[in-house]
């Protein structure tokens, strides 16, 4: 096997040191998952559950050790990752019950007795990326085996370690070996593989819109399920009748969170004309106050990028010919760090409205009327979340219903909670995460007659 190294975003320091699958490997822990899958879907439903709430139980105890790992592995806020790892152990528990609530229905038929049932896939690979490590891993995994699958994991190269802890502790919980693994290697390697072995009828993946076409495409070779949870660019839009003063106040953590590493950052806002200049005003000593800095500082709010690479690629949206309104506290030193950074576009097709930033970097332009703010927030390939600022509750329902994306919040910036379903519209993604159907994205309904004579 070959190695990787972890780096500390935040010192550049090396964390750890990883092996990583190959394709023998991979193929390995496929045959796993396949032999494992057998027994899994007949262990009983209560004992089922029973092992997911051990599980959630195993990650609780564990949460301040796996939420220190986040933050050296991927330069989260300490708050932010106790957070994430809160997410997992919530998500174990929610999931734990499903088991015994995977209702098939009964349709009325002459003649017999006509039942459905939801029978598991067998092997799902999910992929992960390096933005949220713990919650996207979680979100798939979670629904994944409570529906009676079993699951190979591949964690993003940069961020194996709380992916590896986790399934270093399912198995300390009591779930069976192959039940769920987890592969650290290259996504053209591990990930490839999840797409072409034959045993692997579920691809789940969370990343870039590139690759998550040529996931799909490839996929499709043996017509094999997908669930994309990719970009987006989103739309944060402040009407004149906003709570003006909370809008503004607020926007810079609906879209700098996670240092802008977030698929649901809003990282175009939208302001009505008349209150557009007052609204600016507002925003700068929000955007200058933000504490940037050592991601295990409690009060820190913006740690760094997660590495040299990604901050180049941030940087390079940021060109020499745009307007920078203000920008927030910069740090020098070690680590991948990037300003808070507040720019005022200029034509519509510019990249920084168009193409996903995927750090904290925030374009800020002017609409005239409701129609001109749902044109504006529209006009994007992307359609993930959004925001809307208003205290006109029927504009704040038309505008929700007009925005193209899979998931909004009105006077606040909340995408994200285990029980709501979550993913996009257009080319965010396919299918839906969390929520109360989320175990139906792991199985197929199979139909039975039974002939009464
Ligand atoms: P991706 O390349 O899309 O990586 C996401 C995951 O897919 C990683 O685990 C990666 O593995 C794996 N992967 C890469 N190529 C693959 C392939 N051919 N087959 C199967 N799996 C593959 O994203 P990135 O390069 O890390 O980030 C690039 C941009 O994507 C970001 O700047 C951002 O715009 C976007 N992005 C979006 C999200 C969300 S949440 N929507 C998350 C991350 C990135 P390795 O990294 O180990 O190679």
């Amino acid at each position: 096997m070959t190695t990787a190294q972890v780096v500390n975003p935040a010192t550049e320091q090396i964390v750890s040191e990883v092996e990583l699958f190959g394709v023998a490997e991979t193929d390995a822990a496929i045959e796993r998952a396949h032999r494992a899958a057998a027994d899994w879907r007949e262990v009983a439903p209560g004992d089922r559950a029973r092992l997911l709430r051990r599980f959630a139980e195993a990650v609780d105890a564990n949460l301040e050790r796996l939420a220190r790992l986040e933050v050296a592995n991927a330069g989260h806020t300490i708050g932010n990752a106790r957070w994430e790892a809160g997410n997992v152990r919530d998500v174990l528990h929610y999931v734990a019950g499903i088991p015994e609530r995977l209702l098939g229905s009964q349709i009325p038929v002459a003649g017999g007795v006509n039942i459905t049932f939801h029978e598991p896939l067998g092997v799902v690979g999910v992929i992960v990326p390096w933005n949220f490590p713990m919650p996207i891993a979680a979100w798939g995994f979670g629904p994944a085996l409570a529906a009676g699958n079993t699951v190979v994991l591949k964690p993003a190269e940069l961020t194996p370690l709380t992916a590896i802890r986790l399934g270093e502790l399912a198995l300390e919980a009591g779930l069976p070996e192959g039940v769920f693994q987890v592969l650290p290697g290259k996504g053209s390697v591990v990930g490839q593989r999840f797409v072409t072995h034959p045993a692997v009828r579920k691809v789940v993946f969370t990343g870039s819109t590139e690759v998550g076409k040529a996931i799909m495409a490839g996929c499709a070779q043996q017509v094999k399920r997908v669930t994309l949870e990719l970009g987006g660019k989103s739309a944060n839009i402040v009407f004149a009748d906003a709570d003006v003063e909370r809008a503004a106040a607020t926007a810079p953590y609906g879209v700098f969170d996670n240092a802008g590493q977030d698929c649901c950052a809003r990282s175009r806002i939208l302001v009505q004309r008349s209150i557009f200049d007052r609204f600016l005003e507002l925003l700068e000593p929000a955007v200058r106050g933000i504490r940037v800095g050592d991601p295990s500082d409690e009060a820190t709010e913006m740690g760094p990028l997660i590495s040299a690479a990604h901050r180049e690629r941030v940087a390079a949206f940021v060109e020499p010919s745009t307007e920078i309104a203000f920008t927030g506290t910069r740090r020098d030193g070690p680590g991948f760090w990037y300003p808070p950074t507040v720019v005022l576009p200029g034509a519509p097709t510019e990249r920084i409205l168009t193409e996903e930033v995927f750090g904290p970097v925030v374009a800020v332009l002017p609409f005239d009327d409701e129609a001109d703010a749902l044109r504006i927030a529209n006009d994007s390939e992307y359609g993930l979340s959004g925001s809307i600022w208003t205290s006109d509750v029927g504009r704040a329902l038309r505008v929700s219903r007009g925005v193209e994306a899979g998931n909004l919040s009105v006077n606040s910036h909340s995408s994200v909670r285990y029980w709501t379903p979550f993913g996009g519209f257009k080319q965010s993604g396919l299918g839906r995460e969390l929520g109360p159907d989320a175990a139906l994205a792991f199985t197929e309904t199979k139909n039975v007659f039974i002939a009464a004579s």
